[in-house]
């Protein structure tokens, strides 16, 4: 079947899409937007996350088809400006810059949902950051540094 979505701002129909395909394999395989990361393919570890109509959800557990006519921001489309002349988004430089990045598998989903909680609370205390990042889970930075790049980015967001 045929999807039309949009997808980082651009309209998009994407073609021989099965019935049982999730969003996250036709965003990965079919559109050419790796970042949004498989590594539970079942709604447990938040890797996949991308915004639906401006809402954080896994698309690993969205079927394809529910997007059609819906908008998508991925990982991809948080950086403002330009194709070739992008500057990336406060969030994803601040996970750059404190380290909270190791293998990498979970920093996608991660930044997006850290993404969503400082534009709806751009001075959250570090329960909250906790809270709003209890979906997503890394194996690897043992989560110091994640909250070191959260509270980073709110800063640099507050001055931006
Ligand atoms: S891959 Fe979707 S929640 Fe883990
Ligand atoms: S950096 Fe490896 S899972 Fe988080």
């Amino acid at each position: 079947m045929r999807v039309n979505l949009t997808v980082n701002g651009a309209a998009q129909a994407v073609d021989d899409v099965w019935e049982g395909e999730s969003l996250l394999y036709t965003l990965r395989e079919r559109m050419g937007l790796p970042g949004s990361k498989n590594a539970c393919e079942q709604g447990e570890c938040g890797s996949c996350t991308v915004y639906l109509d401006g809402v954080p959800v896994c698309a690993c557990l969205v079927a394809a088809g529910q997007a059609e006519g819906r908008e998508v921001r991925t990982v991809e489309g948080l950086a403002e400006g330009a194709p070739g002349d992008e500057r990336l988004d406060p969030v994803q430089e601040a996970f750059a810059e404190a380290g909270a990045v190791q293998c990498g598998f979970c920093t996608p989903g991660l930044i997006v949902q850290s993404h969503d909680l400082l534009e709806r609370n751009p001075a959250p205390t570090d329960a909250e950051i906790r809270e709003a990042l209890a979906g997503n889970l890394c194996r690897c930075t043992g989560y110091e540094k994640i909250l070191d790049a959260v509270r980073l980015a709110a800063e640099r967001k507050a001055t931006r």
